[in-house]
């Protein structure tokens, strides 16, 4: 018998997808010239949100701006933890400007806003497990960053490795299931081979009963999931991942985005987690 998963209430920022498109390329998923389905891209993201809200956690908005095609991925805008905001550089000049609207969004409701110097894409590289924040690099974030996080938030910052460029963002490889804390160093689902042999035998060290995911769970999306302590929101073409991760008592949520993985994004990159209080 596994122990009864405890679900946390959880408040999320997130952009609606009415100027969402695949205009440039920026990723091995984006294909300018194969059209996204708007009208299904917005449904598939009222389902998401519909789902949230069904599951009893808040979902906020951002007023999504015309020519940014993909501020829809609202967990690059920026990582927040215990109500410090620490914004986003993009490392596409054709993403940069996506950094204004969200940082006025939060300045408007009261927090700070750290603008980072060093190119960082928020919660899509910088991912709070608890204790700690893994980061990865490779392809977006850089090294300098993680130095810059640690040194603003004060939590310590455990550096990862990417070298599959599919999965060019640390939470397209990885999510966390629990967070650590109160003694516990907390789980995590992840993809092995996206990350370099160092950084996987770190991720073997802190997490010895992860949650380990396969290549066709990865390019299904699968690790770009949400976890609230108790439920999965996960992508449907993720089934390997789903039955693992009911084995070990959590409750899986399908849910489509099969529309912004032509953009190279799924459920989390359409999520940004507001973090107030100490976990
Ligand atoms: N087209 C976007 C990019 O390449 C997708 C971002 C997906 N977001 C994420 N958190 N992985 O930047």
């Amino acid at each position: 018998m596994t122990d009864p998963r405890v679900p946390r209430r959880r408040r999320f920022l997130v952009c609606e997808p009415r100027h969402f498109a695949v205009q440039y390329a920026i990723n091995p998923w984006m294909q300018p010239d194969a059209p996204v389905d708007t009208v299904l891209a917005l449904q598939q993201w009222r389902a998401l949100t519909d789902t949230y809200r069904a599951h009893g956690h808040t979902v906020e908005t951002v007023e999504p701006v015309p020519g940014l095609p993909d501020m829809v991925f609202a967990a690059n805008a920026a990582v927040v933890v215990e109500g410090r905001v620490f914004g986003s550089l993009f490392h596409a000049p054709e993403r940069r400007p996506e950094s204004v609207p969200y940082a006025a969004w939060f300045k408007g409701r009261g927090f700070d806003v750290h603008q980072p110097e060093a190119v960082c894409e928020g919660e899509g590289d910088l991912v709070p497990a608890g204790r700690w924040i893994l980061a990865g690099t490779g392809f977006r974030t850089t090294r300098a960053a993680h130095r810059e996080v640690q040194e603003h938030l004060g939590v310590p910052v455990i550096g990862l490795t990417l070298v599959d460029p599919y999965f060019y963002h640390l939470d397209t490889a990885l999510f966390v299931l629990d967070d650590a804390g109160h003694g516990t160093d907390g789980n995590i689902a992840y993809y092995p081979e996206a990350f370099s042999p160092g950084s996987r035998e770190a991720l073997a060290r802190l997490y010895p009963d992860a949650v380990l995911a396969t290549r066709e769970d990865a390019m299904a999306f699968g690790l770009n999931s949400v976890c609230d302590g108790r439920h999965v929101f996960i992508s449907p073409g993720a089934t390997g991942l789903a039955e693992r991760l009911a084995d070990r008592g959590y409750v899986p949520v399908p849910v489509d985005l099969s529309e912004f993985h032509k953009a190279g994004g799924g459920i989390k990159c359409c999520t940004q987690e507001i973090r107030e209080n100490h976990s």
